[in-house]
């Protein structure tokens, strides 16, 4: 089961309010997806995930595929199961990872030999291949297997590797085993050239698949860069379709994201920084480690209402970090995914009350940014 519902347009911008209906319940857009690569939200419980109100999680098949490896999650009955999980999942299809993750890999028309980050050994990934894994995995949302560009790359590498990711589309559309419980995204590539974006949307959209994402951005290019390609992409999108910008989740390029039209997002960032030690508060970024921390006994965000925020301090959450704590790292992690949930809510509120130009200059005036 999958059906995007359009709840309501925004007047002033091109964001949209949604619901995303799945098997595994509803999704109410525009979402940030946290990410759980090898089947966790590093250092998060589902229950965790439950409670900070996560509607979707992230997993991605690259790693999955290598470790547990795919007969493992058969006998699992698929990563919901596996990993305890009864919300919706979306996979991402390895496309991304293989190219970012590895040096020695080989591209051709059939598929990517790559050789593995964990044990170098070689292996093979193919649209084909891809779908099977992603079938197996039985995630809601699933992705086609494409090529990302590098941010870099020449018009002509670009227009023959979007060519490329629009041939795989179709085939990946054709080995998908599970059409109706699960919905194969599009992914849009063409790098940093808008005549590329277009042709993509329209490969893929004369496929026809029950939702579209944008790839290929937050590669190294600049935000202003980002936005003019969102810009030429996003409106040439079917409006009945929910719109997933890959890999980014920075608190600007979210709100950037929604004003320009796009549903749903995921990012590392959120967790990255938080065993980094860093937290994301309402008045910008904590650099927790910082001495002028020590004897801060105030709340991480006094804007907050998550556990962390209502039960620790400053001083101790410093301390912990300083200590290479584990704790430390999951109670950032909880902060920063939780602190960006109920940012997404706040922007969704503000596109139902017609005030989300106000909400982002206000909002961003505090952040600092
Ligand atoms: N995650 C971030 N960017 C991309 C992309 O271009 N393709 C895929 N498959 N995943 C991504
Ligand atoms: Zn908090």
């Amino acid at each position: 089961m999958f059906r995007y519902e359009l709840i309501k347009e925004d007047k002033h911008t091109g964001a949209r309010l949604g619901k995303i209906h799945t098997s595994h319940g509803v999704i109410n857009t525009p979402i940030f997806m946290p990410v759980g690569t090898q089947a966790t939200v590093k250092s998060m419980t589902s229950e965790d995930l439950e409670e900070m109100d996560a509607n979707i999680i992230l997993g991605n098949t690259y790693h999955l595929y290598l470790r547990p490896g795919q007969e493992i999650m058969e006998k699992a009955g698929g990563l919901h199961k596996f990993m305890h999980w009864d919300r919706p999942i979306l996979t991402d299809s390895g496309g991304f990872q293989v190219f970012s993750l590895n040096d020695l890999r080989k591209i051709t028309e059939e598929g990517v030999e790559f050789c593995s980050h964990l044990d170098g050994s070689r292996h093979f990934m193919s649209p084909e291949k891809s779908i099977d894994m992603q079938n197996t995995i039985g995630a809601d949302i699933i992705m086609c297997f494409d090529e990302c560009a590098p941010a870099d790359a020449d018009y002509e590498y670009t227009k023959k590797s979007m060519e490329m990711t629009t041939r795989w589309a179709k085939r990946c559309k054709d080995a998908h085993r599970r059409p109706d419980d699960q919905a194969l995204f599009g992914i849009v590539q063409g790098g940093m050239y808008e005549d590329l974006r277009a042709e993509s949307v329209r490969g893929l959209t004369e496929i026809d698949f029950p939702g579209y994402s944008i790839g290929g951005l937050s590669v190294g290019e600049s935000k202003d860069t980002m936005y003019r390609i969102l810009d030429a992409t996003v409106p040439l999108l079917p409006k009945d379709k929910p719109r997933y910008l890959m890999g980014v989740g920075s608190v600007d390029a979210l709100l950037e994201g929604v004003i320009r039209g796009v549903d749903m997002f995921d990012c590392v960032l959120q967790t990255r920084i938080a065993r980094n030690g860093t937290a994301m508060t309402s008045q910008g970024k904590v650099v927790v480690r910082n001495a002028t921390y020590k004897e801060d006994f105030t709340p991480l965000d006094p804007e907050c209402d998550c556990f962390v925020c209502r039960n620790y301090t400053r001083a101790y959450l410093r301390h912990l970090v300083k200590c290479n704590e584990i704790l430390g790292a999951r109670l950032l992690t909880y902060h920063n995914l939780y602190f960006t949930l109920k940012l997404m809510e706040k922007v969704r509120n503000a596109i139902m009350e017609d005030n989300l130009l106000a909400f982002k200059e206000s909002f961003f005036q505090k952040y600092g940014i």
